[in-house]
């Protein structure tokens, strides 16, 4: 299959933004339903499942606003306008009208495939449609899409406020006008965008799956924790493979793994000990206020 060039569109094709959609309430999506916000300055409707995970994402949004009021980051007047602008809701209907939807449901192909197959029904012919999939392929997720050009990958990282970049994920069928309205948003979300083929876990997790499943190989045969912290520690990441794993959620993080060791068995390792862990729900143990004190002594029994 012909590679897909990685240049940079013409971004005078790029649609204007007046609403977005998010689909999924979850961490990941509330994050950057408050960039859009805060960076956009349009409205933002968030939808899930159920209206408690509806409530419980725009209550994180209203919690971080409040936060940036209190560092003087924003004025009490933007927060309000910032407030205003985030709408909850079941009812995937008040997509219609919006210009960029973007989804960060669970991490399963069939279910992101009928998520947009759905959306695509209510959204308006114009509509560009994103998702934040972490590792799966993008033109699989489109696979029942009517209009497949319309779809393009578009990965944030954690924690959203304070990471750099974005991963706009080109596949095959994205067209010139997606991809430029894709670079166009992150700029305005003021990320560092890059664009990278649809190949299992772009670019940042495909190097990160190495360094996490590498590290997580070391404790399944046998070496500590401590010690592969230790032996990571001189290269100076802001986090230790441990770390990393529970920021991104230790679920998420064996999924990470996992789709990788399916894509390339020779390259990359699964973890059973990491989906002990990720239902046991952590590896480090933290004070009350989060700061870390060792490793779990559940944890440490289950490897
Ligand atoms: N949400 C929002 N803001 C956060 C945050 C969070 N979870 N965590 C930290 N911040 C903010 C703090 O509020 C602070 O902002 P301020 O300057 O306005 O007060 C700023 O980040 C710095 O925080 P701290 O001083 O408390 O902490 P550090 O200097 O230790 O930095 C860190 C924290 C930025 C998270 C740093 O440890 C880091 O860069 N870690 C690596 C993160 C990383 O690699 N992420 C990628 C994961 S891969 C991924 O997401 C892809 C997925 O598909 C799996």
């Amino acid at each position: 299959r012909a590679k897909r060039p990685a240049g940079a569109p013409d971004k005078k094709l790029a649609r204007p933004i007046t609403k977005v959609g998010v689909i999924g309430a979850g961490l990941m999506a509330s994050q950057f339903a408050l960039l859009f916000v805060r960076r956009l300055k349009v409205p933002v409707v968030i939808t899930d499942l159920d209206q408690a995970r509806v409530d419980k994402g725009v209550a994180y949004i209203h919690d971080e606003i409040a936060a940036l009021q209190a560092k003087n980051r924003i004025s009490p007047d933007e927060a309000n306008r910032l407030r205003a602008l985030v709408t909850g809701t079941t009812d995937t209907s008040s997509f219609s009208d919006a210009d960029w939807v973007i989804e960060a449901v669970f991490e399963e192909l069939g279910v992101k495939q009928s998520v947009f197959a759905e959306i695509e029904k209510v959204i308006s012919p114009d509509a560009i449609l994103a998702t934040n999939t972490s590792s799966l392929s993008v033109e699989q997720i489109g696979a029942k899409l009517a209009h497949p050009e319309r779809l393009v990958g578009f990965h944030f990282f954690n924690p959203v406020a304070v990471m750099p970049l974005i991963e706009v994920v080109n596949t095959p069928q994205t067209n010139e006008v997606t991809l430029a309205t894709a670079m166009v948003i992150a700029g305005k979300l003021r990320k560092n965008a890059v664009i990278t083929r649809d190949t299992p876990g772009f670019v940042v997790n495909r190097v990160l799956a190495k360094l996490l499943g590498e590290a997580m190989h070391a404790v399944d045969t046998g070496t500590p924790f401590e010690v592969v912290e230790a032996a990571v520690a001189p290269f100076g990441l802001p986090m230790t493979p441990f770390e990393l794993l529970e920021l991104v959620g230790l679920t998420v993080g064996a999924h990470v793994l996992d789709t990788h060791h399916a894509a390339f068995p020779e390259r990359f390792f699964e973890s059973d000990n990491l989906h002990r862990l990720a239902e046991h729900g952590k590896i480090l143990e933290r004070d009350g206020k989060g700061r870390r004190t060792g490793f779990d002594k559940g944890a440490l029994k289950i490897v």
